[in-house]
């Protein structure tokens, strides 16, 4: 029997690449290539080096870019989310971690440096990204997650497994949840939902994002006003609290919602990677 002739990686991604361009995929490069280097199983940055791939494998990669044709999300399709230094589990039933959501953490991080043992919460914690950022890059804080919706848990159960980080099931807005940290927290971050029902989403979201974590009320703010006093009573006097939210008016709501009550200080809002607003940030000023 002959050798199966291998077909070449980079043939392999410029037909996935005219594939996705056609339905429309943002980004149908980087998709490509990654969907590739998942069959071959190797990271995208060794594709070039990698060996050719068998028909076997072939037809497995056109499933996936078929699949991602029909906008299911690229992470869905691998099983992993990146974010910062964890390569998460995700698939349906939880949000998929975005980038910007990064930097709520570096912000959260600066915020606790200094502090000996902070105690640190995560409200909305998904599949546990900040939770488990904060978790890894700040091995001396206690954290706490805190979610309420049942497919979301088991897939923070199982990034959690093995973290210090401890799962609250429950409603992030209710006073009787976590309420023995209540005027003890260091940090309270949250990335809750925050879109405005019926706005327009791209069909990833739409179709793959569980809607409780994506939409939140007319106005996409819902859970933030009920989210923010519950913060304040669960912050010490001189705690911090980041939360994110929409890139359009949500804004000016928000930081003007942190001004109004009289409880923070230092109130202010922070851009994302891409220039646009993206998350409120304030310090609690009760005592
Ligand atoms: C936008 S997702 C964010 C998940 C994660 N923090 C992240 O950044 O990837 C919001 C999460 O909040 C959860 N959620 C929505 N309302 C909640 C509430 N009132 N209490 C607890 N969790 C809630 C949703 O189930 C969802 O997992």
């Amino acid at each position: 029997m002959p050798d199966e002739q291998l077909m070449p990686p980079s043939v392999a991604v410029r037909e996935a690449v005219r594939i996705l361009s056609a339905h429309g995929v943002a980004s149908p490069r980087v998709n490509a290539e990654e969907l590739t280097a998942y069959v071959l199983g190797v990271p995208r940055s060794r594709l070039a080096l990698a060996p050719g791939m068998t028909g076997g494998q072939y037809a497995r990669l056109r499933v996936l870019v078929d699949a991602r044709a029909g906008r299911v999300p690229l992470q869905h399709l691998t099983g992993t989310a990146p974010f910062r230094h964890l390569l998460l589990s995700v698939g349906p039933g939880v949000f998929v971690p975005r980038p910007e959501t990064e930097l709520l953490v570096d912000w959260g991080l600066a915020a606790v440096r200094g502090i000996d043992a902070p105690v640190v919460v995560d409200l909305c914690a998904g599949s546990g990204a900040i939770a488990l950022s904060m978790a890894q890059e700040c091995p001396q804080a206690t954290v706490y997650a805190v979610e309420d919706d049942p497919a979301a848990l088991s897939w923070l159960r199982r990034n959690a497994a093995g973290s210090r980080v401890s799962i609250v099931e429950g409603d992030a807005t209710d006073p009787a949840v976590l309420s023995t940290c209540d005027g003890g927290v260091d940090l309270v971050l949250s990335n809750p939902p925050y879109v405005p029902a019926g706005a327009f989403v791209e069909p990833e979201v739409r179709e793959h994002d569980p809607a409780r974590a994506v939409f939140a009320g007319p106005d996409g703010l819902d859970v933030i006003r009920r989210l923010v006093p519950r913060a304040a009573v669960l912050l010490r006097p001189g705690g911090h609290l980041a939360v994110e939210h929409d890139d359009g008016e949500q804004t000016s709501t928000v930081t003007s919602m942190l001004l109004a009550d009289g409880l923070w200080g230092d109130v202010a809002d922070h851009p994302d990677l891409g220039g646009r607003p993206r998350f409120a940030t304030a310090r609690s000023l009760a005592d």
